[in-house]
């Protein structure tokens, strides 16, 4: 009787492996692209995962293939780029011998303190979020310490800004080892163009990039017109006519949004990646878009915050008129597909209140063609 019943507990279990797990089989690793433009506020959407405990964090590992190519182009390094990141999902480092210099360091990791995981156990004895301290106990020689950390992780989530297009990652996608999923940041253009514009001698080298080396007279708009265009064409590949490869693994979030909802927007963004939101993740992002303001992080999920929001509009005083009607010309159709309403006058752009956020609808091109 009783070896019966342990035999039809062992089938019925077996039978139900694909509904529920019976006995928990070890998690299957997550693989994040915080795919993103430069200026859109992909640091800080970078941190919030970043700062999650299950994750294991990398910012923009493509910075060392672009700047160790010789006459660095865009387009000729995307699949060099991808390989990076194929090799880095999987834990293995040693895709970045080409591009670090010799018997490298942790600290040889572009922005590597930005990486929680870089500067806690147990790739460092520290425990404290402090970068002082990450800058002064956590730089082991050699990667090992890295890959080995890099293992223990439920996630493995990389911030790259150097990717103008999804289709160098079909075979990430379809890769049956990896769990990938697209997280695609963007932002108003007219704000990109602003910040830009204060870091403009910063950017120069990437602008090149982008451009091809091609001399060009207006470099900021030439370099927003390629970046509006990698908007649409990702949402191209995304919406119109997705490969089934790419179902459920695409989500689209403009930055205004996290912005003003970023307790929700989060969460929103943990779910699609399988993270559970933290209460001291949840208490981080609220420090960090709520200043000093009394309350809790629950208190954050409908709360639009008015400071983070002028600073992400700023631009509406900020730039002249003829700035702003450029921009939008250059990026009218991405601008059109994210919902972000233009200006047609130097008196309603300078209107504080005005609200210029349609609802997000990317399948808005479907209904268009
Ligand atoms: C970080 O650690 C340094 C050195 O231990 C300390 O002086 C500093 O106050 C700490 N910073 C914060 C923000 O806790």
């Amino acid at each position: 009787q009783k070896r019966w019943f342990g035999a039809a507990v062992v089938l019925v279990c077996h039978w139900f492996l694909q509904l529920s797990p019976c006995s928990s089989p070890p998690q299957r690793k997550v693989h994040v692209l915080l795919l993103s433009s430069w200026r859109s506020g992909s640091s800080f959407l970078g941190q919030v995962f970043s700062q999650h405990p299950s994750v294991f964090y990398l910012m923009e590992p493509a910075w060392h293939v672009w700047t160790r190519a010789e006459r660095p182009r865009a387009r000729l390094l995307r699949m060099a780029v991808r390989d990076c990141l194929w090799s880095l999902y999987q834990c293995d480092f040693s895709v970045m011998d080409a591009y670090l210099p010799e018997n490298p360091r942790v600290s040889s990791l572009f922005m590597w303190t930005e990486s929680q995981a870089l500067c806690s156990p147990p790739a460092c004895s520290i425990t404290a979020n402090n970068e002082t301290q990450c800058l002064q106990k956590c730089d082991a020689a050699g990667l090992q310490t890295a890959e080995k950390a890099c293992s223990s992780y439920s996630h493995v989530v990389i911030k790259e800004t150097r990717l103008f297009e999804l289709e160098s990652l079909f075979p990430l996608l379809q890769d049956p080892t990896l769990d990938l999923r697209i997280i695609h940041l963007v932002r108003d253009p007219r704000a990109v163009l602003r910040s830009r514009e204060e870091s403009a001698a910063y950017l120069e080298f990437d602008d090149a990039v982008v451009l091809g080396q091609k001399k060009v007279d207006q470099v900021q708009y030439e370099v927003m017109k390629e970046i509006c265009q990698s908007h649409i064409r990702i949402s191209e590949t995304a919406f119109l006519n997705p490969p089934s490869f790419l179902g459920g693994r695409y989500k689209l979030v403009r930055y205004e949004d996290v912005v003003r909802n970023p307790i929700k927007e989060a969460s929103d963004l943990y779910d699609f990646v399988g993270l559970e939101m933290t209460e001291k993740v949840g208490e981080w992002i609220y420090r960090k878009t709520r200043g000093r303001r009394k309350g809790t992080w629950k208190d954050a999920f409908q709360i639009i915050s008015r400071d983070a929001t002028q600073v992400s509009e700023a631009w509406g005083t900020m730039l002249p008129h003829s700035k702003v009607s450029l921009i939008q010309e250059v990026c009218k159709e991405a601008m059109w597909l994210l919902g972000y309403r233009k200006v047609d006058s130097e008196k309603q752009q300078k209107t504080l209140d005005l609200d210029l956020l349609d609802p997000l609808d990317p399948h808005k091109n479907q209904r268009n063609t």
